[in-house]
């Protein structure tokens, strides 16, 4: 009897002391919301550059919008000191890391890194493979908050192992950090990394065309239609803490107005990570307008924390739907077609009922506000047929609300 309970009290006191392994909790109950350099800069990052986004997050009102985190991406890094220990490169972060991490924070905002757990980055730069514990402790150094983890050079290790050491790394070296895993669905990291990290990538790489297929030796870019075609039945795996992530922003990167407006619409009702993509100290107004939308935002931010579904799809123009709290509903009308579409949608006839949620739309029992979210103005009630006319591309996107 004493013997066994002081085996116990032994395991319980290494346990505490080796630090229980686990992802931190709380840092990601509604999709994070930041910006990477992949999209627009690909491998010209530096810190110039890195602090005038910063700057353009703040200036633009994106921080004020909800925007936090601030991640470079690939080729970063300088090399290993004698000791392994991680450095950046020195031409393009001459002040270091540590630097640029304060600066970042003295605007309000958190810092976000990239690696990969093969051994060198897709961009050939060195990964962290054997090297995850010191690079944690050196990510906690210099005050990251946000850790992008790819799967290039990854020598066939197991993907459940390799994203566990490094949370387990992360975890050990103490400092919170949000976890967004980057294995592009090949081992379906829906279904095995809900308490490994924060948001898994669930496709291949993104570009800025709504519906295209862009070549490249081995592998492709996936356009805006092609992304969200590519992986069915995941929405169950998303909720508050671990999301979805179709791949980072493409919104003010060269899509037409209605594309960009229906690429976000789209990133909302799927409850995924809004990290914009663009040049944030040069965007246009549109471009500020549509990454800034408060009310398109809370679609996405919604505590529920739901992933939308296309409920319908007649004569070309979809229909997204997603449950909301207190009983709201949006509801996304998207034009897929390349002309301008009249959408006649009588709410009396589509009773829509979500397994998932156990939610249904049923406004035949009670009647909706409806509230069109980029005109920003309240359209009537669900009692009578919704007309209107969208333009080839884009969407309207609405927030049903139980009429009291
Ligand atoms: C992979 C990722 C991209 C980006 C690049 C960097 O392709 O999927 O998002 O991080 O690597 O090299």
């Amino acid at each position: 009897m004493k013997k066994s309970f002081f085996a116990l009290a032994t395991a319980v006191v290494l346990i505490f002391a080796t630090g229980y392994s686990q992802k931190f909790e709380g840092l990601a109950l509604t999709p994070p919301m930041g910006w990477n350099s992949w999209n627009k800069f690909g491998c010209d990052v530096n810190e110039q550059m890195i602090r005038g986004i910063a700057d353009g997050m703040a200036a633009s009102g994106m921080k004020d919008a909800g925007y936090q985190y601030i991640v470079i991406d690939d080729c970063w890094h300088g090399g290993r000191d004698s000791l392994g220990f991680i450095y950046p490169d020195s031409s393009r972060f001459p002040s270091g890391m540590k630097a640029l991490a304060d600066y970042i924070h003295s605007k309000g905002l958190k810092f976000g890194i990239y690696s990969c757990a093969g051994e060198k980055t897709c961009g050939g730069r060195p990964g962290s493979r054997g090297h995850e514990y010191q690079d944690a402790l050196t990510y906690a150094k210099w005050g990251v908050d946000y850790l992008k983890y790819d799967w290039c050079n990854n020598a066939g290790l197991s993907s459940v192992g390799a994203y566990t050491t490094m949370r387990d790394a992360l975890h050990a070296a103490g400092r919170p950090v949000v976890f967004s895993l980057c294995e592009w669905g090949d081992t379906k990291s829906w279904e095995w990394a809900k308490d490994v990290g924060h948001l898994w990538r669930t496709t291949g790489d993104i570009t800025a065309c709504f519906d295209c297929e862009l070549k490249h030796d081995t592998w492709s870019q996936w356009g805006v239609m092609r992304i969200v075609e590519m992986r069915k039945d995941i929405r169950k795996y998303a909720g508050p803490g671990h999301w979805n992530d179709p791949d980072m922003l493409e919104v003010g990167n060269g899509m037409s107005a209605n594309e960009d407006h229906a690429h976000f619409s789209l990133w909302c009702m799927m409850a995924a990570p809004l990290i914009a993509g663009n040049d944030l100290r040069s965007m246009d107004k549109a471009t500020v307008d549509i990454l800034t939308n408060r009310e398109v935002i809370g679609i996405d931010q919604d505590s529920l924390g739901v992933q939308g579904y296309r409920y319908d799809v007649k004569d070309s123009i979809e229909v997204w739907v997603k449950p909301l709290v207190k009983g709201d509903w949006a509801v996304c009308f998207l034009n897929r077609s390349s002309a301008d579409r009249k959408l006649d949608f009588d709410w009396s006839k589509s009773i829509i009922s979500d397994d998932l949620s156990k939610r249904v739309l049923n406004t035949n029992e009670s009647p909706y506000k409806i509230r069109d979210l980029w005109v920003k103005k309240n359209i009537g009630d669900t009692k009578k047929k919704l007309s209107a006319e969208i333009g080839t591309h884009n969407v309207l996107m609405l927030r049903l609300t139980a009429a009291q």
